[in-house]
């Protein structure tokens, strides 16, 4: 067993924050992971003008701070979000906070977005650009902030020329009322100011895509709601999904009622069938999506292109299994790419 292989077992036997930190802290000094072959070139696609090379990409909340992009990029994620990142630094929730659902295959965090705030990430993650590859940047809101759109707004100025694309997420079921802005009115006007910014810091250069990242938590009528205004004020792409409030009854880990968010292999159907109403919803409008949840297995992450997705991300899968599972995912997706006749991902969007 490889140096990595051995320290992410004793990781798992840490508890689940303790363990991320020192993943971060081994990361930040070069121990990290290092794909040494090229990806398999049927893997390779576009999404809203980002060239990967491959797919998989790693889902926002790993790296809250925008300091480790880059030795992601390097473990062989085909592209990396940072955040979520809030204006002002906040410590998030008490801990524990963090909670490994082993025999579930899952996770449930009610982390709170704690994160150093802007100023830091920005720093950080300007130091990260120096590597090739896409990384982005999810911007959030305080939790004590009496104006989220507008931290929303101040997010993308002061990050504006950083990252290669940028999500809204307004789905963390763990900063209350977040969610409130999927809905109705909310969701315009934040979609109105968040246009006229971006319009105002794009001038006549080319924007990065915008994209939205959405909870699993959502009625069909929310649905078709979100899909049109999402049309309507130009957002580029749909990340689906965040984690759910639902505790499926099949949980069997004793940390099944904890609150927070759940995430891992009890997600991947509700997340993928969101995904599915998602695109019937967009029927063939102009918007990608992109699939989260749930990942485990090359065979999932091809389900959640079939159904829609152009690209995927995972995060749990990742903490409970360690980073050896990447390579396992991205041969597996190559060889029912080849098995099914598809000559790129890209063919394969949306067939089922
Ligand atoms: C510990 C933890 C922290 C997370 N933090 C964030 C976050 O800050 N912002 C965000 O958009 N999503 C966050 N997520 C959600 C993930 O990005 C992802 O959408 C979700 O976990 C489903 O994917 P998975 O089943 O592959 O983990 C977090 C997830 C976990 C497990």
């Amino acid at each position: 067993m490889s140096i990595t292989g051995i320290a992410s077992r004793v990781l798992r036997t840490l508890p689940a924050e303790t363990a991320h930190d020192m993943t971060i802290s081994a990361l930040k000094a070069g121990f990290g992971p290092v794909q040494r072959t090229p990806d398999d070139p049927i893997l390779r696609t576009r999404v809203c003008g980002l060239d990967l090379p491959n797919p998989v990409g790693l889902a926002a909340g790993f790296d809250k701070n925008g300091d480790v992009g880059a030795a992601m990029l390097g473990a062989g994620f085909g592209w990396v979000e940072c955040g979520t990142v809030t204006p002002l630094a906040q410590p998030g929730n008490p801990r524990p906070r963090l909670f490994r659902l082993n025999q579930d295959e899952a996770v449930i965090n009610r982390m709170g977005f704690n994160n150093n705030g802007l100023e830091n990430f920005a720093r950080n993650f300007g130091g990260q650009r120096q590597c090739t590859g896409t990384l982005g940047a999810n911007i959030g809101a305080n939790k004590a902030s009496n104006d989220r759109i507008g931290d929303y707004l101040t997010g993308l100025k002061r990050l504006w020329g950083l990252p290669d694309w940028f999500t809204i997420n307004i789905s963390s079921p763990n900063t209350p009322g977040l969610r409130e802005l999927q809905g109705g009115d909310a969701l315009e006007e934040l979609l109105g100011r968040i246009m006229e910014a971006r319009a105002d810091l794009t001038g006549d250069q080319r924007s990065p895509p915008f994209f939205l990242k959405l909870a699993p938590d959502l009625a069909e009528t929310q649905i078709t709601r979100i899909s049109d205004a999402a049309c309507a004020y130009g957002i580029d792409g749909l990340i689906i999904s965040n984690t759910t409030t639902e505790r499926p009854d099949s949980l069997q880990s004793h940390y099944r009622s904890e609150t927070g968010g759940l995430s891992g292999r009890p997600l991947f159907a509700r997340s993928t069938d969101v995904l599915r109403a998602f695109k019937g919803a967009i029927d063939g409008r102009r918007i990608t999506l992109i699939g989260v949840g749930g990942i485990t297995s090359g065979d999932d992450a091809y389900a959640k292109i079939r159904a829609g997705a152009s690209a995927v991300q995972l995060y749990t899968a990742l903490a409970l299994h360690g980073p050896s599972l990447l390579a396992k995912i991205k041969n597996r997706l190559a060889e029912r790419l080849r098995a099914d006749g598809f000559a790129c991902v890209a063919d394969a969007v949306g067939q089922d």
